[in-house]
């Protein structure tokens, strides 16, 4: 590195010197080279107090500048300076025209940042600072401006040529050559701004909004894949539906699209008018997705298209302000996707991800507020804290608020905010004008980070007929904020008596929300006569972790009896994480292993018992992850973790046998593929038992695996008995089944994703040698994101005991592939390095062995901010 990075703070934020009115950009596609003409009208910013303020424009080191002017004349040398990404002008009138060239070079763009090539196809990715790398431009979210883009290219390898708004002109030009020009009314950052152009075909269909008015809707993907794009277009047209008739908010455009691209950093983008997707979360077919899959194109495409309000219309100030957008987006998304599917599950699911990798990111050496104050590279802000746990304050906003004034709150954010580049606080103040309700104390959330934890210990006072819950908060310290202020923490409980009824409360219903405020505080619940049993944090209403000293018996009864289906499904998992715990303790001094035959009651009841929800069974008799069992631990025992999950699962699968053998019988039925939620939630159970079964390691299972492997028409029943197979003792059946998946579906790239992650993931020895000459198979592309994720972050973070060999030749590994990808692809470097961030969470000899590979990283000349900012903080 030659020079260290600079630290950004939300403490400098300025108000921008100048506005742009207009923005018009023409683009000139080329094989070897890409001219971008630029012409921007400039004017003072009447709210910025410098008055002789200089211009400051952004501009990527590897931007060429051909020509600049303004007002059609050149600037003299002394007005224009190049320092790193900035282009200076100073000496400039109130108003002008800003004319610009630029030469970029998409075709050899690697990093996936401002205009680049995916499969063939020209595609951008400007979220967060990615236009500074097309042209020169303030590219800063708070500057807004309409942009009318032409793009121009060769016309038979690029028939299709896409940028934000509408279509307004066309031409052709000599040499076989084509233009279409694109108009955005709707002032917009940078950041929004999208280019897209290739050999595309689309599907169509159109939605009508609440107003009557006609929106075309339009899929763009390669031919090859235009049987898998239905099902974005109606989880498209479901989510316009249900954002009009829950938020109120009407799309905007004639038109919106949506482009499939294979090359992609992230998940999805925004880009106003024109999303840019990953294929990952936009193509689904029942012969080639998974279910997860298919939820998750349902819900990205959602997400991204809530944007448009929570996002486009009303958009961050600064890039501190990323939870403004992403936070209440995903709050949007989750309750879109409780609303199509079911509800609880989708809780369970978002819980179980905020507290196994949320909570290890704020017990971790990056920890950041929702709305950080500092950063080096905002890549690296994209986070399961500025989103996950940004939606869990948005929804504690909401539960303190209640449904009708939540929705006040946010028309008035809307309408108070459209056109706006906003802060957090914009927010939270919406809301409290909105509802009356005093949210100071609740700021909180906003500032500081790390997971509160609650202490709660009760009482119960048969003379008084009173049954008292004392509630103690702490939060431990984090990077640069030693001590914390007690949260405002929406506490939902109810009480169970000793036959399992629930009470009422004192709000006179079964349920209440407690609103700790305090460092130590004690509720007061009268006219109870026997010592109830508490259900806490019901529906998980806060993001924190609970303490209570429960016995193992009243878990068992909160699973039988709680009326709120999450808190059933929690109290399995404390069930499991108890006695779990229990024998991982154990494992270190070689305890004999032997499992409470409580759980094995417990799953017995769930797995007896009619009526219940298929798919909160399979959570049910799910044993808490690996991953949240370390998140648990104080110093992570990967080996013991590993060894005692896996000789409970074998337990309960010979205990259980019959019966998960009967449910899975029950549950395989030879219907049509759906991806509703009870089709969904019956694969889900019925391929759980077939877990359990082969757990047995009794050949007719596995036998059973290979018929389900066989005769499947779906992914979802191909993929869960193919992993199953390969993860057996068996290697030679399993290399079988994996020779002929590829066989079959080479030709599909995200299938061929599972194929290596199924690979990447078995825990069985070798697993890096079988990685490492997976990167030399032609399924492997090294310069494509999905495939690295695939390969290896699953390795690194699903199948710990092979990732943490005790050798450290997992850490070696992850430290080489950093290293080449730094200078290709810093954003995918950046985020591969996590699972060496956590080393401080192991024991002494693997502590050494990460830190060196961390400390390797760091000497590296030329590293990328990105990586830089996340390697240095963790070894501090
Ligand atoms: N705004 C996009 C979304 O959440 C993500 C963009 C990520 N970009 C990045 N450079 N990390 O839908
Ligand atoms: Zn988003």
């Amino acid at each position: 590195m030659s020079q260290e990075p600079k630290v950004i703070y939300l403490k400098d934020y300025t108000v921008p010197s100048f506005l742009i009115e207009s923005t018009e950009l023409r683009f000139e596609l080329f094989e070897e080279e890409t001219i971008v003409h630029a012409e921007l009208k400039v004017k003072r910013n009447p709210a910025c107090e410098k008055s002789a303020a200089s211009l400051e424009l952004f501009g990527h080191e590897e931007l060429e500048l051909i020509e600049l002017t303004i007002d059609g004349a050149a600037l003299d040398e002394k007005s224009v300076q190049r320092e790193g990404e900035l282009l200076i002008l100073s000496s400039l009138p109130e108003t002008f025209v800003l004319k610009s060239s630029t030469r970029i070079h998409p075709e050899t763009n690697t990093a996936l940042e401002g205009l680049y090539k995916s499969d063939g196809m020209f595609c951008t990715q400007c979220e967060a600072e990615g236009f500074r790398r097309i042209t020169f431009f303030p590219d800063r979210p708070d500057v807004m401006s309409v942009f009318r883009t032409t793009v121009e290219a060769d016309k038979k390898r690029y028939p299709v040529l896409l940028s934000n708004g509408n279509p307004v002109k066309t031409g052709e030009n000599a040499e076989g050559r084509h233009w279409v020009t694109w108009e955005d009314p709707f002032p917009k950052p940078a950041y929004l701004f999208a280019l897209v152009a290739g050999d595309l075909k689309c599907i169509e269909d159109s939605f009508t909004t609440m107003s009557g008015r006609e929106v075309k809707l339009v899929i763009y993907a390669e031919e090859k894949d235009l049987d898998k794009l239905d099902y974005a277009m109606l989880s498209l047209q479901k989510s316009m539906k249900w954002d009009e008739e829950v938020y109120g908010r009407e799309y905007d455009l004639d038109i919106y699209m949506i482009v499939a691209v294979d090359f992609f950093n992230m998940g999805a983008m925004e880009n106003k008018g024109l999303n840019i997707f990953n294929t990952s979360c936009v193509l689904a077919n029942p012969k080639t997705t998974t279910d997860a899959s298919f939820q998750r194109v349902e819900g990205v495409v959602a997400h991204e298209y809530f944007h448009n309000w929570s996002g486009n219309r009303v958009t961050c100030r600064d890039w501190f302000q990323l939870s403004l957008k992403e936070g209440f987006t995903v709050f949007r998304d989750a309750e879109f996707s409780a609303d199509m599917n079911s509800r609880t599950v989708k809780r369970v699911e978002d819980v179980s991800l905020l507290r196994t990798a949320q909570f290890a990111e704020d017990a971790g050496p990056m920890a950041h507020p929702i709305r950080p104050d500092s950063f080096i590279e905002i890549s690296n802000f994209y986070t399961m804290t500025v989103y996950e746990k940004g939606a869990e304050v948005v929804r504690m906003i909401h539960t303190l608020l209640g449904p009708e004034l939540f929705r006040k709150g946010s028309d008035l954010y809307f309408e108070r905010h459209d056109g706006q580049a906003v802060t957090t606080e914009d927010f939270v103040q919406a809301m409290e004008d909105a509802s009356g309700k005093d949210l100071g104390q609740f700021r909180a959330w906003y500032h500081q980070a790390g997971t509160p934890e609650l202490h709660i210990t009760d009482e119960f006072d048969g003379q008084k007929e009173e049954y008292r819950l004392t509630v103690r908060q702490t939060c431990p310290a984090t990077p640069g904020q030693d001590k914390k202020t007690p949260f405002q923490i929406p506490l939902s409980v109810g009480l169970l008596d000793q036959e399992g009824n629930e009470l009422r409360l004192t709000n006179g219903e079964y349920s209440e929300v407690l609103e700790v405020t305090e460092a130590e505080q004690t509720f007061v619940f009268k006219g109870i006569n026997a010592k109830p049993v508490p259900s806490l944090l019901r529906g998980f209403s806060a993001p924190v972790k609970l303490h209570y000293a429960y016995q193992r018996d009243e878990l068992m009864f909160l699973m039988a009896n709680d009326t709120d289906g999450f808190s059933r499904w929690d109290a399995a998992q404390k069930l499991g994480v108890d006695i779990m715990q229990e024998l991982i303790g154990g494992y270190s001094v070689d305890r004999p292993m032997a499992l409470d035959s409580r759980l094995i009651a417990a799953y017995r009841a769930v797995l007896e018992a009619d009526g219940l929800d298929k798919a909160m069974v399979s959570k049910v008799l799910t044993l808490p992850s690996q991953a949240y069992l370390s998140e648990l631990s104080e110093v992570i025992d990967v080996d013991a973790i590993h060894n005692v999950r896996e000789f409970i699962r074998k337990k309960l699968a010979f205990e259980l046998e019959p019966l998960f053998l009967k449910r899975y019988q029950e549950n395989n039925l030879e219907v049509d593929y759906s991806p509703d939620a009870d089709s969904i939630a019956r694969r889900s159970l019925k391929n759980l038992c077939l877990s359990y079964l082969v757990a047995t390691q009794k050949t007719e299972y596995l036998q059973l695996a290979k018929e389900q492997y066989a005769q499947s028409d779906n992914m979802t029943d191909m993929q869960s008995a193919l992993a199953l197979v390969a993860h057996s003792d068996d290697k030679v059946a399993g290399a079988e089944l994996l020779d002929d998946f590829y066989a079959q579906w080479k030709d599909e790239s995200l299938v061929v994703n599972l194929w290596l992650s199924i690979q990447a993931a078995d825990p069985s020895e070798g697993a890096l040698a079988r990685v490492e000459s997976l990167m030399h198979h032609p399924a492997f592309d090294a310069k494509n994101p999905n495939k690295l994720r695939s390969l290896i972050s699953v390795f690194c973070a699903q199948n710990p005991v092979n990732f943490h060999a005790k050798d450290g030749s997992g850490y070696q590994f992850l430290a080489d592939r950093i290293i080449e990808l730094n200078a290709q692809n810093p954003q995918i470097a950046s985020r591969m390095l996590t699972p060496l961030t956590r080393w401080k969470k192991y024991a002494a000899d693997r502590q050494v062995l990460m830190r060196a590979q961390l400390e390797r990283i760091h000497q590296c000349d030329d590293l990328s901010k990105d990586v830089f900012e996340v390697v240095s903080k963790s070894l501090v």
